[in-house]
């Protein structure tokens, strides 16, 4: 028995029987530690639960920290320290076009708050730019909204391999120059899709949670709980009809503006996982994580144009495939009870103002795009307890959801819920569904968070137990918030191996590897969460949240 699609092709994959196959091993879920698997990073053998204040990684493997909180990635050292001309220094100054870009050329920038999202984009074998969400804020550490507004959005930072071949922030200016930026609630947006009528642009972008890089090598950074900004941290002028949006990124033109593309709805945009079909039109599925919410999938009108150049990239006006398309929400044929294994089939509704029931309620797309829930609620679309990432299993082709957890609907653990489409993913507009594995002590995981296929559709996942319930019943079983590998295949298949533990109160997210395998990106976000004390990862009173890179430690050592 085999986690997840059964090694066969997607169309041939019409058994129900092979479906409830994947349930019968669920009920024999035996999790223990020292589990041996051999990943795509490495062989591990599995952790125990641990509630101590540190990063663990299972033996043989070790971390460094790329960036934490308030570190410089762009220093304003004057033209002459720097070794940069005053016309270059200039030329830097001119492509300026917002308010943090002016801090870009008047003081240092920084890494922001709460690190998330990591998205790794090549330069070389040796180069690379990370792409880096940052969510949201601690108030009582950032009291002022004009700090807070530069602390939140996306930074671009460019790491570079060491002698060792160890990944590391690149400390040289002139590259730093090149590429390092910050984007904030602060920098202007581009517009497309038929919002783009009501607002041609708008201000910056906020509640950057998880994302996605494009076969073009462009970021989408996706916009989830914009609601803080307005009702928790009281923001002056707050428009929220901004916000909730997945936004574009060059991270290879820093001067260029990031394009909010509004067809693919307005929600609490966790993350998109996005599937290019064979006509090169580009499909996304998406969830909006917030209780009684949906999944949604995005079918692009046009082919990508693939630049020859990524340098030469302009996203305005908008050739990209995400400024046009129609935007779907799932219905399953029943509504599910999310704790427990259950499996049916179910259809994609079409959002447009063309359907009779949304003609009725909406003036104009533009209007049905801003309140996309609502939308969907009116097509009587299927709640499900809070979806969280998706990723799609490049295996089968299957796409898993991690349904968080749900208080209002008494589900404690979450679960996986995977939908199996019933044609290729750009023309499919019915599906197969399964709620695949259930969190609890059984399976060994609560709350799954961030999930994530590697190339061999073993699928990593990260929880995020809020800090206050931490080792507390009855999420004491799993310790502090991890990171499993769930393998798709071997002796283990389907059961979640615990690779790393995460120091007190902080959640993993952002899992990213690097082109070759050898290296994992990992956010440590918020250490410290619901009142508890972390010294990570420095030692002090303050902890803070880091990007870290974990590998394998070298034979010399
Ligand atoms: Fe940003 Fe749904 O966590
Ligand atoms: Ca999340
Ligand atoms: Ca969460
Ligand atoms: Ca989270």
């Amino acid at each position: 028995m085999k986690f997840l699609g059964l090694g066969l092709a997607l169309p041939a994959l019409n058994s129900c029987d092979s479906l409830i196959e994947h349930f019968s091993y669920n009920k024999k879920l035996e999790v223990s530690p020292g589990l041996e698997f051999k990943s795509p990073l490495g062989p591990f053998k599995s952790l125990a639960a641990s509630s101590l204040d540190e990063l663990i990684l299972p033996e043989g493997y070790s971390y460094d920290i790329i960036r934490s909180y308030g570190d410089v990635i762009l220093s304003s050292k004057p033209e002459s320290e720097s070794g940069r001309s005053a016309e270059n220094g200039a030329g830097v100054r001119e492509q300026l076009q917002d308010g943090t870009a002016h801090n870009r050329a008047s003081s240092s920038l920084k890494f922001g708050y709460n690190n998330d999202y990591i998205g790794f984009i090549p330069l070389s074998g040796d180069e690379a730019l990370l792409a880096v969400n940052h969510e949201f804020l601690d108030p009582l550490d950032v009291p002022v909204e004009a700090e807070q507004r530069n602390a939140v959005g996306v930074s671009i930072i460019k790491i570079k391999k060491d002698s060792h071949g160890l990944w590391k922030f690149d400390e040289d200016l002139e590259s730093q120059r090149e590429f390092n930026r910050r984007i904030t609630a602060n920098t202007a947006c581009a517009v497309s899709g038929a919002v783009r009528e009501l607002y041609p642009e708008m201000t910056g972008t906020l509640a950057n949670c998880s994302g996605a890089i494009t076969p073009w090598n462009t970021v989408l950074t996706c916009e989830e709980n914009y609601y803080l900004f307005d009702e928790v941290y009281k923001w002056k002028n707050f428009n929220a009809e901004q916000y909730g949006w997945i936004v574009e990124i060059n991270p290879l033109k820093p001067d260029s503006k990031p394009i909010k593309h509004t067809s693919l709805g307005r929600m609490a945009h966790e993350n998109c996982a996005l599937v290019k079909s064979q006509d090169e039109r580009m499909v996304v599925y998406m969830g909006d994580d917030k209780e009684r919410q949906f999944i949604y999938k995005f079918i692009s009108k046009n082919p990508i144009s693939m630049p020859k150049n990524f340098k030469d990239l302009e996203l305005e006006p908008h050739p990209s495939p995400f400024s046009e398309g129609d935007l779907y929400v799932a219905k399953l044929d029943k509504n599910l009870n999310f704790t427990e294994l259950n499996s049916g089939k179910g259809e994609w509704l079409k959002l447009s103002v063309d359907n009779p029931i949304l003609k009725s309620k909406f003036k104009s797309q533009a209007e049905l795009l801003i309140e996309t829930r609502l939308a969907a609620k009116y097509l009587a679309a299927t709640p499900m307890d809070r979806p969280e990432s998706l990723s799609v299993s490049p295996k089968d082709g299957s796409i898993v959801a991690a349904l968080t957890y749900s208080p209002a609907e008494k589900n404690n653990f979450g679960s996986l819920f995977r939908i199996i489409e019933d044609k290729p993913h750009s023309e499919s507009m019915t599906f197969r569904y399964e709620n695949l594995i259930i969190g609890g002590k059984a399976s060994g995981f609560a709350c799954p968070d961030n999930i994530y296929f590697d190339k061999n559709s073993n699928l990593w996942l990260a929880t995020d137990i809020d800090g206050a319930r931490l080792n507390k019943s009855p999420y004491d079983f799993q310790g502090n918030n991890s990171l499993f590998v769930i393998p798709s295949e071997g002796p283990h298949a389907g059961k979640a191996l615990r690779f790393a533990s995460a120091p007190s109160g902080a959640e993993f997210c952002g899992i990213c590897f690097s082109e070759d395998y050898k290296t994992l990106f990992l956010s440590v976000q918020h250490p410290g969460e619901g009142g508890l004390q972390s010294r990570w990862p420095y030692g002090t009173n303050v902890a803070k949240s880091s990007l870290v890179a974990i590998y394998q430690e070298l034979e010399w050592w």
